[in-house]
């Protein structure tokens, strides 16, 4: 199979490319989201695609979306049935999405129920994360005593920034505030429990959110999947160490051993590694699937 890593549906407008997904206009309350093969590690696009990676990532999203209780953005998993004119595009098939068009709250929601990435760089260098001060002596992937909500911008360009809770509030606004950071904590908590019993640990989990005209809030974008959630196995985990995982931490592993200043042009990913993550992605998609 070949990588699709760029889209042209000759028949809708489309209004945007994200790293991973381009995004197509329907109608005026109402998008396609097409998930390519593209795969970015610290913000940055790889030339090469993994094969198969935006059809597992459609597939592990919609099966979040089917059984999560809170209002998301996903209308239909078969856009095709509506718009007859994506089976002249095969390619796409199992990629592609219909959505409610929101206006996106522009913070990353993230939950953590271990120490690790940019949080774990956080607490190393001030004992606090987002704000939160956490107790003294926590070790690398150590679980936290409560699952914590840390928001992180949303840059348009270049990396997104950990924010203090209190710029989150000023940010949104109390009320907005509140259902974000209690909904990313409950989502986060009901998937590591259910995970959990499969011998995986939900490490984080990133959510999206947004807004229709009346205000209404809904989960917007994709919903654990690797490329938004570390995921780890339970028998190999271990404190102390970066844990062998299912997402692109390990093409993150592959990247530092290379003499890389993490800007573009990034480097070509060999073909191993290129193997490798898309057979990761996939062990995760079977047991998500079975869930
Ligand atoms: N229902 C929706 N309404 C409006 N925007 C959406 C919706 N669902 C997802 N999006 C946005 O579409 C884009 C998805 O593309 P992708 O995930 O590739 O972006 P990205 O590279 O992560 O970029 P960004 O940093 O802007 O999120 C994201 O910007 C996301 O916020
Ligand atoms: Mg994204």
């Amino acid at each position: 199979m070949e990588a699709v890593t760029h889209t042209d549906i000759k028949e809708l407008k489309r209004l945007f490319s994200g790293k991973v997904r381009d995004i197509y206009e329907v109608d005026s309350d109402r998008l396609l989201i097409v998930a390519t093969d593209r795969i970015s590690a610290f913000d940055v696009v790889f030339n090469e695609g993994i094969p198969g990676k935006g059809q597992v990532l459609t597939r592990i999203s919609n099966k979040w979306f089917s059984m999560v209780e809170y209002p998301h953005h996903l209308i239909s998993t078969e856009p095709e049935k509506e718009l007859p004119f994506l089976s002249s595009y095969p390619e796409l098939e199992d990629r592609c999405v219909l959505v409610k068009r929101l206006k996106r709250i522009d913070i990353e929601c993230v939950a953590r129920g271990y120490l690790f990435g940019s949080a774990y760089k956080d607490y190393v260098k001030t004992g606090s994360v987002c704000g939160i001060k956490l107790p003294p002596g926590l070790r690398l992937a150590e679980k936290l005593p409560e699952p914590i909500f840390t928001p992180a911008t949303k840059a348009e360009t270049g990396h997104d920034e950990n924010i203090t809770l209190e710029e989150f509030r000023k940010r949104v606004g109390d009320e907005i505030a509140d259902y974000l950071e209690s909904t990313t904590l409950a989502i986060y908590r009901w998937a590591h429990d259910k995970l959990y019993e499969k011998g995986i640990i939900l490490a984080d989990t990133k959510l999206e959110f947004g807004t229709d005209d009346e205000g209404n809030i809904y989960i917007i974008d994709e919903l654990i999947t690797p490329d938004s959630s570390r995921f780890w196995e339970k028998k190999s985990y271990k404190v102390g160490i970066s844990p062998p995982n299912f997402d692109k931490q390990f093409i993150r592993d592959y990247l530092e051993t290379l003499d890389w200043n993490k800007q573009p042009p990034p480097p070509p990913l060999p073909e191993e590694v290129i193997k490798k993550t898309i057979e990761r992605y996939k062990e995760i998609e079977k047991i998500i699937l079975s869930l």
